[in-house]
């Protein structure tokens, strides 16, 4: 793979980072995922703005602006040929001596992006559905901000999947926040798509928006709020979002079947409706 670091495309074994930087030592950075489908990517503005918000809420501050981001990633799909996967992209405050105080200003940031193939499309998740866990949300206060600072997400796949699922719904005071890399939506028996409203709990993920978007444009009944275990329970259907699956419905929550156990009919028309979005 042809990879950036910054301002080079260079081979990924070629492309070094020291052992000083704060992305390494500290989790001092951000990322985005942005989905590549056709070799085209899906809604690069708002991954765009997102990744502003991220910067800003880290005080970096990126001499790149979004035509040169937009560039680089044009020419990484296109270097490695790239028809359906995702672009990855970090930026990190750099190396510096370990310190828990940022560096100087004038500190260049880490800036890496990377290609990786993935067929979402055809992803045998698509047909069969998610199996998930409930699992305690034991991560800091500042969810909404997408920092590489991804162990709690690395553990709880992990119990995920030691219990034989493929993935977790995390829950803080009796209310699911979101997934462990998704945001967790449930349809209700009359039919109404419900998912969390946005806070500093959840990430705003750019996925979720877009279906909300085409949920209001098609005339279907959304409700953004809270729920629980048990509402989860008790849905016709469930499903999630994210850049690496779009939406993937789920169909069991700890072990017990949600609806008949099966991906939901208004499921598999959003998951088409958010395809048809993204082509
Ligand atoms: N994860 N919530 C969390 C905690 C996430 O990590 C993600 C994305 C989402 C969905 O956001 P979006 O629709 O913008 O992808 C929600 C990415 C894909 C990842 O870490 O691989």
């Amino acid at each position: 793979r042809t990879v950036y670091l910054n301002g080079q495309f260079i081979a990924e074994n070629d492309a070094k980072i020291s052992i000083f930087d704060r992305g390494f030592m500290f989790a001092d950075g951000i990322y985005e995922v942005t989905a590549v489908l056709g070799g085209k990517l899906v809604d690069a503005e708002p991954h765009l703005a997102r990744l502003r918000r991220s910067l800003a809420e880290l005080a970096l501050v990126l001499p790149l602006d979004d035509d040169a981001l937009l560039a680089v990633h044009r020419q990484l799909i296109a270097r490695n040929a790239l028809c359906e996967g995702l672009v990855y992209m970090q930026v990190s405050r750099g190396a510096a001596d370990r310190d828990f105080l940022y560096p100087p200003a004038d500190t260049p940031l880490t800036v890496a992006l990377f290609t990786q193939d993935k067929a979402v499309l055809d992803s045998p998740l698509a047909k069969r559905g998610m199996n998930i866990i409930g699992l305690p949300d034991m991560r800091w206060g500042r969810s909404d901000i997408k920092t590489t600072q991804l162990l709690y997400a690395c553990m709880t796949k992990e119990q995920a999947k030691a219990r034989g699922a493929d993935d977790a719904w995390l829950v803080k005071d009796g209310w699911v926040t979101e997934g462990t890399s998704n945001n967790a939506f449930i349809i209700t028996r009359d039919g109404a798509v419900v998912t969390r409203e946005l806070s500093r709990a959840l990430l705003p993920g750019i996925t979720r928006g877009a279906l909300l978007a085409l949920v209001q444009e098609h005339g279907l009944q959304l409700d953004e709020r809270a729920f629980t275990l048990e509402e989860v329970k008790n849905a016709a259907e469930a499903f999630v979002t994210s850049s690496t699956s779009f939406i993937y419905p789920v169909v069991t929550l700890n072990g017990q079947p949600i609806g008949d156990g099966t991906p939901g009919p208004l499921t598999q028309r959003l998951r088409r409706l958010y395809i048809d979005h993204a082509l």
